[in-house]
């Protein structure tokens, strides 16, 4: 992970809003890459920290996040989640739903706790990308619905659950990897539509408005993902502009990108192992299969989304890619990483570079096949960092617990009593 690169990325997010829309905060959705190292790089330039799960939140309270600059998520929040972000006094919890709002005002009341929240809706806007990774259309398992009633409903409860409670405004999230500003420009409207319908009836006026991360990234040369100045100029005209027009006050503009800040700050270095030669129906008649020492455990999303990759042969990095190769992982599946890579020549023992793998990469490895989590590393100023280091075979078995009956010296192979 190029740390220069995600902390010019964070300054030039920050400078952008700064410019189209001075009334804001940004935070960093935790969830695209989290260890202990980047909660620091993240403190000390700023930002606040979006985080999904009790995992994340402890992640960020042993790196010393200051936990008032939290915001904590997610669709089915346990109780112990909730009570633990209200043990860290987290900075705001955004509600997904009524039974997470109950135990929420059921937690802050029996603690005499305040807790600032914001009401997650879903804007009923479709993003163009991945379904697998929309969240802001109607039919979808995240936040309340706007045009069903549960919305208001959530907001006056939340608003009858003062002091405890203090709704502080609304969140939207609509999805992933955006190569375009339309249908944040289209929530955006969405919401501040729904605010204004609100406001004929009722007092509350949202302090907070949370649009949520999705800005795409380049992972193929000809993506053109919008530039963030863009994308803060197209979001901010958006905002005014709909609360010029509805007469409402202006609002805090709260977001949360994830993908966007350390995407492409990432490289997944791989060696390269086994090499064959296939025969194929289609041109050119043979497929050349390059196996690597990992795959869908350090990356699922050619699986899950069918994303797709570049790499080259960071030995071979000035030489011509002359050669379409298939580059395979190492799993008991077909988990191809990469189909017709433009890599040029490659033996074994040549190092694999695969860019634009810092977000949700590390993030979601899995132990497949118990293969160990590789090792993380930032890079900056020509000198590199261990961030998270490479899992070992003792970590494999470390959770692992043998019953008496199962230990394979044991005399009898079935547990007492079993016969
Ligand atoms: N805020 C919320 C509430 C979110 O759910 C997400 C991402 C973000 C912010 C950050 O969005 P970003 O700026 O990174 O697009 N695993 C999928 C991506 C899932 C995104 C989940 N939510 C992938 O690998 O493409």
């Amino acid at each position: 992970m190029d740390e220069q690169f995600i902390r010019q990325t964070i300054r030039q997010y920050k400078k952008a809003f700064e410019d189209h829309y001075p009334k804001n905060e940004i935070s960093f959705a935790g969830k695209a890459f989290l260890n202990q190292a980047i909660c620091g790089l993240v403190a000390q330039e700023g930002l606040g920290l979006d985080v999904a799960s009790a995992g994340e939140l402890y992640t960020a309270v042993t790196a010393g996040f200051p936990t008032e600059k939290i915001l904590f998520h997610g669709n089915n929040k346990s109780q112990d989640e909730l009570e633990l972000a209200l043990h860290y006094r987290v900075g705001r919890i955004v509600v997904d739903n009524f039974q997470e709002l109950a135990t929420l005002v059921r937690l802050t009341h029996n603690r005499h706790q305040h807790q600032d929240i914001l009401i997650r809706v879903a804007p009923g806007v479709d993003p163009h990308t991945h379904r697998l990774i929309r969240t802001g259309q109607e039919d979808t398992k995240f936040g309340f619905n706007l045009r069903s009633g549960d919305a208001r409903k959530a907001i006056s409860q939340a608003l009858e659950a003062k002091p405890w409670v203090n709704l502080r405004g609304l969140h939207c999230h609509i999805g992933s990897q955006l190569l375009d500003t339309q249908t944040h420009q289209e929530a955006i409207d969405v919401v501040v539509g729904f605010l204004a319908d609100l406001s004929r009836d009722s007092a509350w006026r949202a302090e907070e408005i949370d649009i949520g991360g999705g800005l795409g990234i380049r992972y193929l040369d000809s993506n053109r993902p919008p530039a963030i100045d863009a994308f803060a100029e197209a979001t901010a005209t958006s905002l005014l502009c709909s609360l010029q027009k509805h007469n409402l006050p202006t609002p805090t503009l709260l977001q949360e990108p994830g993908r966007s800040i350390v995407g492409e700050a990432g490289v997944t270095l791989y060696t390269v192992g086994a090499i064959k030669t296939v025969p194929i129906q289609e041109e050119p008649g043979k497929r050349i299969y390059v196996a690597i020492d990992g795959g869908m455990s350090d990356n699922p999303r050619p699986q899950l989304y069918e994303s797709v990759y570049e790499c080259l042969s960071a030995n071979r990095a000035g030489q011509p890619r002359d050669r379409k190769v298939t580059i395979a992982g190492k799993h008991c599946e077909t988990d191809i990483l990469i189909w017709n890579a433009d890599v040029g020549h490659v033996e074994t023992g040549d190092i694999l570079a695969v860019q634009s793998t810092g977000a949700y990469n590390y993030s979601m490895a899995s132990n497949y096949n118990r293969f160990r989590k590789p090792a993380c590393v930032f890079v900056t100023n020509g000198k590199s960092y261990l961030v998270s280091e490479r899992e070992s075979l003792d970590d494999v078995v470390r959770l692992d617990r043998i019953p008496a009956h199962l230990a394979i010296s044991a005399a009898s192979s079935e547990p007492a009593g079993a016969a």
